[in-house]
């Protein structure tokens, strides 16, 4: 698939799996199953988050729900700016539940940082993050993410998901573009 386009395999199908395992097995060790505030609610973040959350959701050995919301940053295509307009709401009133925001990657923050604010001031019992992917710009963000699958370089980066101009996001690893691929 995508013949010529992919630079390199950053991140394995293999190696997913096992991460998200990992990341599965911790966190479920944090919430309390048959809790008064109802079954972990997860909060997938349009469209990125998509593969990671359907496979984080079957690795998790307890319940959960799911919610997807849909932002855009104003900004380039490349960089966020940190001003975020919301395209999806959530469906459901989130006071009282606890909450996991699940993201492909971060990168500034800066879409993340707005999310949680946002997501604060409607009271959930708890709030947290898991992000498959974390570029090295994130660490200069104000947010604490418990939660982190891979720390990667700062490229660009495709598949499970992540996708460049909508295209490469059923790839089942996360690579790199060759550079003629932006070139057009
Ligand atoms: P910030 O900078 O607000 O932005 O953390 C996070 C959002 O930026 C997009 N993003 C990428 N998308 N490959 C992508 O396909 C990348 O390497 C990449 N880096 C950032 C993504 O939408 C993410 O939610
Ligand atoms: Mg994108």
């Amino acid at each position: 698939m995508y013949e010529g386009d992919i630079a390199s395999v950053l991140i394995s199908e293999d190696e997913i799996r096992e991460k998200t395992a990992e990341l599965a097995a911790i966190i479920a060790e944090r919430y309390p199953v048959g809790a008064p505030e109802g079954d972990l609610l997860l909060v997938g973040v349009l469209k990125g988050a998509v593969f990671f959350m359907t496979d984080l959701a079957r690795a998790l050995p307890i319940p959960t729900q799911m919610e997807f919301m849909a932002v855009s940053s104003y900004g380039s295509s490349t960089s966020s700016s940190g001003v975020v307009r919301i395209l999806k709401d959530l469906d459901k009133d989130i006071a009282g539940r606890h909450v996991l925001i699940v993201e492909d990657i971060i990168d500034s923050g800066l879409t993340l940082s707005w999310l949680m604010r946002n997501l604060s001031t409607r009271n959930p019992a708890s709030l947290e993050v898991v992000t498959l992917l974390r570029k090295p710009d994130a660490v200069k963000a104000d947010i604490k993410v418990a939660n982190v699958g891979f720390d990667i370089p700062n490229e660009f980066v495709v598949g499970y998901g992540l996708d460049y101009a909508e295209r490469y996001r059923d790839l089942p690893y996360i690579g790199t573009l060759e550079p003629t691929v932006y070139g057009g």
